[in-house]
């Protein structure tokens, strides 16, 4: 099995079997950490770093040291002709001919999609503005397995910021894939997005039990939260779950609680930052005593601010700074596979395995429909020349597409066919999306509309039969 030359944008990328292949090497760099290797001799990695970090930019570059390799890096974009109007493409293209491999961070969402798009060589998203952060959960999901043995059927709460945090997003992915049942505890105002929750209960397989804090909140109204249950069987076994109740599945135990902090660069509005100041609840040691965290060991993606306390740094459940440690192992058997300069050989995946991506339809016609994420990578001026929108349908009921670049959805009202009745100019009609003329128009026709006045601009009219369904 071999990753070289491939890129790692989403966790999705990489299967299970990968994934545990990630490890495998990892626990052979970590043995040898201090042995300076020549693995990547000769070869050098593009560090670019639009963002502030510390952790993931110093392990990747501590990584690409350690095997031999050489690092250039830019850590502001101000510093680069990004600042003069230049487009992330060309500067994609321009740097992949000065390096063998690229890791970015970017504030924009699925900017590092586009980076690998024009790069030529192996591309790691280290965190592209809200979306994703792929190497954090391999590092996340490393600390599981070394801590609970196993990463098959773990209970993990997720507590924060869910919506903003990218963390969470790819970990919740990840889990899902082996099984996890998914406790969510956002700050209020700071749920679990919605595309995520339906890429995991229509994707892997997810129950959702929503508990709204009318229906369910424990007594010290610790846990108003959504949980999602997986079933590493697939879809058809769904049925058979038995009904959990969430406070019985508390009472079992959490094998961990995945901390995240306010992520305040990205809030939408002043009032998000107010509203989350006054719910704010920290974990600390008495949250740590209660009923069913007995032995949950504590993580955090870091840096943290006042989310955790301090006081359970003592304590031998946090993970937090084991976590960090284990950034640089993690990244130098990323960079030396996909770099190609190591191959391992692991046995064949045992048991039930989720396909990494399924394959929807992807909608590219031109035309007005674009994704509503402001800080989606097709939203931004300098790269708006050049990237068309893409998204992939994926559902009918209602109509949905899913922006390719930041995963962000849409339901467009409208739809035509491309077919008009005998070419015909005065036959071109549109539907409402949501009548049975979906059904009816062939894909490869499909039109979609972002509003009624492009549908009438561009010369269609109001068909009978599409009324609402
Ligand atoms: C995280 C990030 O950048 O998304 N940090 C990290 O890479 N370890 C989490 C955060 O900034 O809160």
């Amino acid at each position: 099995m071999n990753l070289a030359n491939r890129d790692l944008i989403t966790i999705e990328d990489l299967s299970n079997q990968e994934i545990e292949m990630v490890f495998a090497l990892a626990d052979e760099m970590s043995g040898s950490l201090y042995q300076q290797t020549d693995m990547c001799r000769g070869m050098i990695m593009a560090s670019l770093f639009f963002e502030p970090s510390t952790r993931t930019r110093l392990s990747f570059e501590a990584a690409m040291n350690r095997l031999g390799g050489r690092v250039i890096s830019v850590v502001e974009m101000s510093n680069t002709s990004l600042a003069k109007g230049e487009s992330i493409a060309d500067m994609a293209r321009v740097v992949g001919s000065y390096a063998d491999i690229i890791v970015i961070r970017h504030p924009w969402e699925g900017a590092a999609k586009v980076v690998a798009d024009y790069a030529g060589v192996p591309v790691i998203n280290a965190g592209d503005g809200g979306h994703e952060h792929p190497t954090q959960t391999l590092c996340d999901l490393y600390t599981l397995k070394k801590e609970r043995r196993t990463l098959e059927g773990l209970k993990i709460a997720l507590w924060g910021d869910l919506k903003y945090g990218r963390t969470v997003h790819s970990l919740a992915y990840a889990l899902a894939r082996f099984g996890a049942t998914i406790h969510f505890r956002p700050s209020p105002g700071f749920e679990m997005p919605e595309h995520v929750i339906r890429k995991l209960t229509a994707e892997y397989a997810g129950r959702l039990e929503r508990y709204n804090g009318v229906e369910y909140v424990d007594e010290k109204g610790l846990f108003p939260l959504d949980a999602v249950y997986i079933t590493p069987s697939g879809p058809h076994q769904l049925a058979n779950i038995p009904d959990v109740g969430i406070q019985i599945e508390l009472e079992r135990g959490v094998d961990a609680l995945y901390v995240t902090r306010l992520q305040k660069e990205r809030l939408d509005t002043t009032v998000e930052g107010q509203e989350s100041e006054k719910n704010h609840r920290v974990v600390d040691r008495k949250l740590l005593k209660e009923k069913g965290f007995e032995e949950t060991i504590v993580m955090h993606p870091l840096p943290r601010v006042d989310e955790l306390a301090y006081e359970v740094d003592a304590d031998p459940r946090s993970m937090y700074f084991k976590q960090a440690e284990r950034g640089v192992p993690i990244r130098m058997a990323l960079i030396a596979l996909l770099l190609g300069a190591k191959e391992v050989d692991i046995p064949e995946e045992k048991g039930p395995s989720f396909a990494r991506k399924r394959d929807y339809r992807v909608y590219k016609r031109s035309t007005r429909l674009r994704c509503r994420n402001r800080k989606c990578v097709t939203n931004q001026e300098t790269e708006t020349r050049y990237i068309k929108p893409e998204f992939e349908i994926v559902s009918n009921e209602p109509l949905t597409l899913r922006c390719v670049y930041c995963e962000h959805e849409i339901h467009p009202q409208y739809i035509a066919s491309s077919k008009w009745h005998q070419g015909i100019a005065e036959n071109k009609r549109y539907y409402y999306a949501d009548s049975f003329m979906l059904g009816r128009i062939q894909q490869e026709n499909l039109i979609i509309f972002d509003s009624e006045d492009e549908a009438l601009a561009r010369g269609f009219k109001l068909g009978k039969r599409g009324s609402r369904g």
